[in-house]
């Protein structure tokens, strides 16, 4: 009997798309340089356009690096052999008999009649319980989690609210059964990001101080330069707070937030997520500044604004910006406030987490005008992965000057190891059936709660987000939100 990972077929459903192309391909590459695959392994690509295996296996090679293979000669073997493996079937996303002639397709390339299946929706949603189903229907379930398996892998968004989550969890798992579903939030594989964990929990100085005597407030700012860049077809149904706060934003905070893990299941660590996700009060119209991009300023370089895109309605009101103001009723964080903000078409691009300490008070250095500065620990996701620790410092020379100066990490100069891409590790904990880094049920239902009840005021009353102009630092308001706050945004 061949063991768990003796065998694989990994179906990407929706492999001519752009996810599909620049993102799973090359992580399932990636993962095969460096033998994480097993020998006998096949991959089917499944999609609507009309490809032979060898269109597709051309399109597929265009974002296939060898990172992981270095020497010319060496690469093109392991991507001859990866190619190899490669095939295309296609097929309507509602059609029977497009399945069955998936389903006939791996009945001839599938290494055994019983080998573990993995799917990838790499699908728009309106097609994506359709899909699911074909494929339950198709048979390709094996029920039960014990080897041979079958795992689903999806991608947000999962619903636009509570309810329509809810309703996707539950008729997904008349298909595949939650231990089977992995719901990918491609920054929990982001390198930074996984290590939070490490950094509170495996030094001693942070746990002692990571609470409301200490920090006075926490961050989490995502920008991006690029505006919707005709993306707009999936972007101006969702908008910024469901394409990027309410998952990526929120995984974050959880991460920063949750309450120590007894040990480092999926189970506990998701129950830890989850409980402090159902502590943070859901977001009201008092504590959000919403924005959408409009052209970029004359003299500055062109760039349209967000409804002059062709993709997007002229008369949108969808939200390209938005900064909430976050609180957590527990005793660890009563009274701290989570600052959240996200936009495209900003001045810069980066994601990165701030958590300030506050003030020293009786400091013997201190007279009532020269009080150093707080202390405040930076941790850059990206563009350039890093973390720095902001103290105040002693300026050399015969005099008492002081000055704030970094403890400076810097990923690219620290280590010599590759930073995997986030799909790689994802890719990788769903083939080993390691469920951490992926969002449960409870979790998701949790995270839509704190959001849910102002996406639907914002949708009812056609709330106008506040313009501000293509590469900025954003709505000026989001900064009356901060001092709201006791605080103020820092770059
Ligand atoms: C996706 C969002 O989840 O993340 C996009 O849908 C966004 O709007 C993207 O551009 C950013 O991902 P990354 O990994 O480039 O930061």
């Amino acid at each position: 009997m061949k063991s768990d990972l003796d065998t694989l077929s990994v179906v990407v459903v929706g492999a001519s798309g752009d996810l599909a192309k620049r993102k799973i391909f090359p992580a399932l590459f990636a993962l095969y340089c460096q033998d994480f695959l097993p020998a006998e392994l096949t991959i089917t690509g499944f999609a609507r356009s009309q490809l032979t295996d060898e269109a597709f296996r051309s399109r597929i090679t265009e974002h296939l690096t060898c990172r992981y293979t270095p020497g010319e000669k060496d690469c093109a073997e392991k991507m001859e052999t990866f190619l190899d493996r490669c095939h295309y079937v296609s097929g309507q996303y509602d059609s029977t008999d497009a399945f069955l002639d998936l389903f006939m397709h791996l009945q001839q390339y599938e290494p055994h009649s019983r080998t573990n299946r993995l799917f990838y929706l790499a699908i728009p949603p309106s097609v994506f319980l359709d899909v699911a189903r074909a494929i339950g229907n198709a048979g390709f379930v094996y029920c039960g989690d014990a080897s041979p398996w079958s795992r689903v892998v999806i991608e947000k968004p999962f619903g636009e609210d509570r309810d329509s989550s809810d309703e996707l969890v539950q008729e997904l798992s008349l298909v595949f059964s939650e231990n089977q579903t992995f719901r990918i939030d491609h920054y929990l594989g982001k390198e930074v990001i996984q290590n939070l964990l490490v950094l509170r929990f495996a030094n001693r100085i942070f746990e002692p101080l990571w609470t409301r005597e200490h920090i006075k407030s926490v961050q989490i700012s995502w920008a991006e330069q690029l505006g919707v860049e005709g993306r707009g077809g999936y972007f101006d149904q969702y908008g910024i707070i469901r394409d990027v706060v309410q998952n990526h934003l929120l995984q974050i905070l959880s991460l920063v937030a949750m309450e120590p893990p007894n040990h480092l299941s999926s189970g506990t660590i998701r129950r830890e997520k989850t409980r402090v996700l159902k502590d943070t009060r859901p977001v009201d119209m008092e504590n959000l500044v919403l924005g959408q991009y409009v052209s970029a300023p004359a003299g500055a370089p062109p760039h349209q604004g967000y409804t002059e895109d062709e993709t997007v309605p002229d008369d949108s009101l969808t939200c390209t910006y938005a900064a909430a103001l976050l609180h957590i009723d527990n005793p660890r964080w009563e009274g701290v406030p989570f600052m959240l903000r996200a936009g495209k078409a900003l001045d810069r691009k980066t994601t990165e987490i701030r958590i300030r300490f506050h003030d020293l008070e009786n400091c013997v250095f201190c007279g009532p005008e020269a009080c150093p500065h707080s202390n405040e620990l930076v941790i850059r996701v990206q563009p350039d992965e890093a973390i720095m620790f902001r103290i105040t410092n002693k300026v050399p020379g015969l005099g008492m000057d002081m000055e704030t100066r970094d403890l400076d990490l810097q990923y690219d100069t620290a280590f010599s190891e590759l930073i995997p891409d986030a799909y790689e590790d994802l890719l990788l904990d769903v083939i080993q059936g390691e469920k951490s880094l992926f969002i449960g049920s409870q979790e998701l239902a949790a995270a839509w709660d704190i959001f849910t009840p102002v996406l639907h005021t914002i949708d009812e009353n056609h709330v106008r987000p506040l313009p501000y102009p293509f590469g900025s630092t954003g709505p000026a308001e989001a900064m009356d939100l901060a001092v709201k706050a006791g605080t103020a945004w820092r770059q």
